[in-house]
């Protein structure tokens, strides 16, 4: 049995995956897989090449590419083919294009190929739409972390209000809600909780919670390992 620990994290849309999967690396000492920022990467290669509508462009973009994540001081920083692309693929047209691209089968399958490579041998914290079922089934200790869908439309309003931008709660409520039917219903990887994922609820707990409960799990998970505490 190997002796690296895989703990792979999903759930819906503003359950809190992104920072309890940076809290939790950052706490355990484990490497960070921001699967979505990979997507968010192409995306946006896809775009500068002007290429976003064009499927078998992308295909070909994708199968020549080198890409390469570093998470530091909380960030993952993203580099393709060598470039830093990290302050380019959280803009407003990667946001839009985003979910085609990554609906694109063979975009999922080399995506997969290199998360997985990028899981060998390295403790990790993977975080995203199918690291349970489809890139990590065999992790060690699989979250599926939700809240319910007031708290989420909370915590999404808390964010735009930081941001500044002006959008009213209803709106962000409505939006998250369409948002869970098309990603529960897409027919490539949808969401969905793995059988033997850890439901973690959130609704009604602070983030240091999150992170002692799953803790607790990792814990155990060692000794079963016998890996060092
Ligand atoms: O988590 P995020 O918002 O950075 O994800 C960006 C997009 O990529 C989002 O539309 C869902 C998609 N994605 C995916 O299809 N599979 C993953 N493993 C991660 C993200």
């Amino acid at each position: 049995m190997s002796k690296k620990i895989i703990i792979a994290i999903d759930g819906p849309a503003a359950s809190g995956k992104s920072s309890v999967a940076k809290y939790l690396a950052t706490r355990l000492g484990f490497t960070y897989l921001d699967t979505g920022a990979m997507y968010r990467a192409i995306t946006y290669l896809a775009l500068k090449h002007d290429v976003v509508n064009d499927h078998d462009a992308i295909v070909k973009l994708v199968k020549n590419i080198d890409l390469q994540l570093k998470f530091e001081n909380g960030i993952t920083h993203v580099f393709l083919n060598g470039e830093d692309v990290t302050p380019f693929i959280r803009t407003p047209e990667v946001n839009e294009k985003v979910s085609e691209v990554s609906k694109i089968p063979e975009v999922r399958n080399e995506l997969v190929n290199i998360q997985r490579r990028l899981g060998d041998n390295v403790n990790l914290v993977a975080e995203g739409r199918d690291t349970t079922t489809v890139v990590f089934p065999n992790a060690d200790l699989k979250i599926y972390l939700t809240a319910d869908l007031h708290e989420r439309a909370n915590r999404r309003f808390d964010e735009y209000k930081e941001k500044g931008t002006r959008i009213s709660f209803d709106e962000v409520k409505s939006n998250l809600k369409k948002r869970d039917k098309i990603d529960s219903q897409r027919s490539v990887s949808p969401l969905s909780k793995a059988e033997d994922a850890f439901v973690l609820d959130t609704t009604d707990l602070t983030i240091e919670e999150e992170i002692q409960k799953i803790i607790q799990k990792v814990e155990q998970i060692k000794l079963n390992k016998k890996i060092e505490v």
